[in-house]
């Protein structure tokens, strides 16, 4: 590992990769730019080729190639690592003869993906159906559709796969890459079509928009979770909003991609989307790696205030400035606004709110103060939050407190020695991190349902546990008629999905303890870890 990193130094002249970034220019022995950070007038960008190490005087930050790719890209020193490594020509060594032949898989998926891009592209120019419908309907432009790379997934046969096939693909490739439906045929059917990409471009998976109105199916489909795709890590539109977000030092976290891809068109670069509401903890160190800034857009209903409630605790422990943009002018998300007028979305975005304060409000306008019960609540729940803040940041604790109290109409002291009982937060991580994961795993939950109806043989397998009433009503739903042969068929069916679903994600908890051993520079730890990874890629 050292000496990967070593002989990549040694191949790669620090100006070279610099230069990628920034026009550099030579001073003497040094070459000098303008800083990536700053918006300063001289150049106070320095790179010496003789140490091998840049220093920004603007921002005061410095280090070498690898911290240079990792500020640029936002990214974990690992995948600098690989990227460099790459633009070097050199192998990581210590990859296992195993990792190699998973590297090279991947990167098969990695192509596999591109192309279907790149074939769900070129079917949006040929059906004029969607074409009205992402052009008008949409009201998206030339730019963004090509900068999205916004497609469309034909409706008939299973036109994705057998092009594929054609060019070459398995279905072993297809499936990982996480194109199929459960009967091998293609997932996305009659949908507007738009890549999930990396944090370099590249396309990890799609989510998939209805066009036609259909009661039965989903209005948005995702490409399941796969090697390149994790949801809880995944931010939409992280490599077209990276530029902006270092520039302007902000980042706007929206609902939907859609309102991503607006607000992109409305000149609102910063704006980025995790799956859904969930903020995960890797979501905001992706951020933090880039802006302490961070201005939710999320709705003003129940989903947003327990996002904000769940990011706050979070922030505070990375020094994050999180903030609360709701001037929605009455409409549904940041698209809406847009498409009424994209100065509005341009104005709401820079009228931000603490979170904090944001969240008091809420709480003021949820309880009764004039009632003896509401007054108790509204701050036990203020304490609870405030108790979250860093209790090393003094200032923005009393801030906070004084508001509250003088609310409420009691004394500081008096609501400072109010105790209140957190909600268990680790333990709430943790299960929120399995509760993700089992909720996703629609194979799991019919299973179960299978299971609990008493009419399949699963044998010793083990199902997971839901909630009896759910299980009966999904049930019903799905399997009322079908006949015990075809259920026996699917439970079968269900086992061998399930069984794949938990060990990858026993791999990508793996990957994820090996990633912070490396970052923790605990290369012992690491190789374990390698190692236990290894096996489970053999057993698959
Ligand atoms: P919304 O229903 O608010 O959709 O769901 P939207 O973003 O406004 O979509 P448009 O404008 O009608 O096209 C918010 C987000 O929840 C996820 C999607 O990521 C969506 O952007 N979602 C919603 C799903 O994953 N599946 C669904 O069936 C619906
Ligand atoms: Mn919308």
């Amino acid at each position: 590992m050292e000496d990967a990193k070593e002989e990549i130094r040694a191949r790669l002249a620090v100006e070279d990769v610099v230069g990628q970034y920034i026009e550099l220019k030579r001073a003497g022995r040094n070459f000098k730019g303008h800083s990536p950070w700053g918006t300063d007038r001289t150049p106070s960008f320095m790179v010496s080729p003789d140490k091998g190490i840049w220093h920004d005087f603007s921002s005061n930050k410095g280090g070498d190639i690898f911290t240079f790719v990792m500020e640029m890209e936002g990214c974990t020193f690992r995948e600098a690592l690989e990227k460099l490594a790459r633009q070097a020509g050199v192998e990581l060594k210590r990859y296992s003869v195993d990792d190699r032949k998973q590297a090279a898989h991947k990167q098969r998926i990695r192509d596999c993906l591109e192309l279907a891009t790149r074939y769900f592209q070129f079917c949006l120019t040929k059906n004029k159906v969607v074409m009205r419908y992402v052009f008008y309907e949409r009201n998206l432009n030339k730019k963004t559709v090509e900068n999205f790379r916004i497609g469309y997934a034909p409706k008939s046969g299973n036109a994705l796969v057998n092009f594929l096939k054609k060019r070459g693909f398995t279905a072993r490739e297809m499936e990982d890459a996480g194109l199929l439906n459960r009967f091998g045929g293609d997932l996305f059917k009659g949908r507007m079509t738009v890549p999930l990409m990396d944090v370099t471009g590249n396309v990890i998976g799609f989510t998939g928009r209805i066009i036609e109105k259909d009661d039965n199916s989903p209005k948005y489909l995702n490409t399941p979770e796969t090697i390149l795709y994790n949801k809880g890590r995944h931010i939409f539109g992280l490599s077209q909003a990276k530029d902006a977000i270092r520039r302007t030092d902000f980042v706007v976290v929206v609902e939907g991609n859609m309102d991503v891809i607006s607000s992109h068109q409305a000149g609102v670069n910063q704006a980025v989307a995790t799956a859904g509401t969930a903020m995960t903890e890797m979501h905001l160190k992706s951020f933090a790696r880039l802006t302490k800034d961070i201005r939710l857009a999320y709705d003003g209903d129940d989903a947003g205030v327990r996002a904000a409630e769940r990011a706050i605790s979070m922030a505070s422990k990375f020094g994050i400035y999180l903030s609360v943009i709701d001037d929605y002018h009455g409409c549904k998300d940041a698209d809406e606004l847009i498409q009424k007028d994209p100065k509005l979305w341009q104005e709401a975005v820079e009228n931000y709110r603490p979170a904090l304060e944001w969240l008091l409000e809420k709480y003021v306008a949820k309880y009764n103060l004039k009632t003896e019960k509401g007054f108790q609540e509204y701050a036990t729940e203020a304490k609870r939050l405030i108790d979250q803040i860093d209790p090393e940041d003094t200032v923005l604790r009393e801030k906070y407190e004084r508001i509250v109290a003088e609310r409420l109409g009691i004394s500081l002291e008096a609501f400072r020695a109010k105790k209140v009982i957190q909600p268990e937060k680790k333990k709430l991580k943790k299960t929120n991190v399995v509760k993700t994961t089992t909720i996703e795993s629609k194979a799991e939950k019919n299973l179960a349902a299978l299971a609990q109806s008493g009419k399949v043989d699963l044998g010793d397998f083990e199902v997971k546990k839901f909630d009896e009433d759910e299980l009966s009503f999904m049930f019903d739903e799905q399997y009322g008629k079908w006949n015990g042969n075809d259920l026996q068929r699917e439970a079968d069916d269900l086992i061998k999905k399930v069984t794949n679903e938990r060990k990858d994600l026993e791999r990508r908890e793996l990957e994820d303890q090996i990633r912070k051993a490396e970052e923790a520079g605990d290369e012992k730890l690491e190789e374990e870890l390698m190692l236990k990874l290894n096996k489970i890629l053999r057993e698959k």
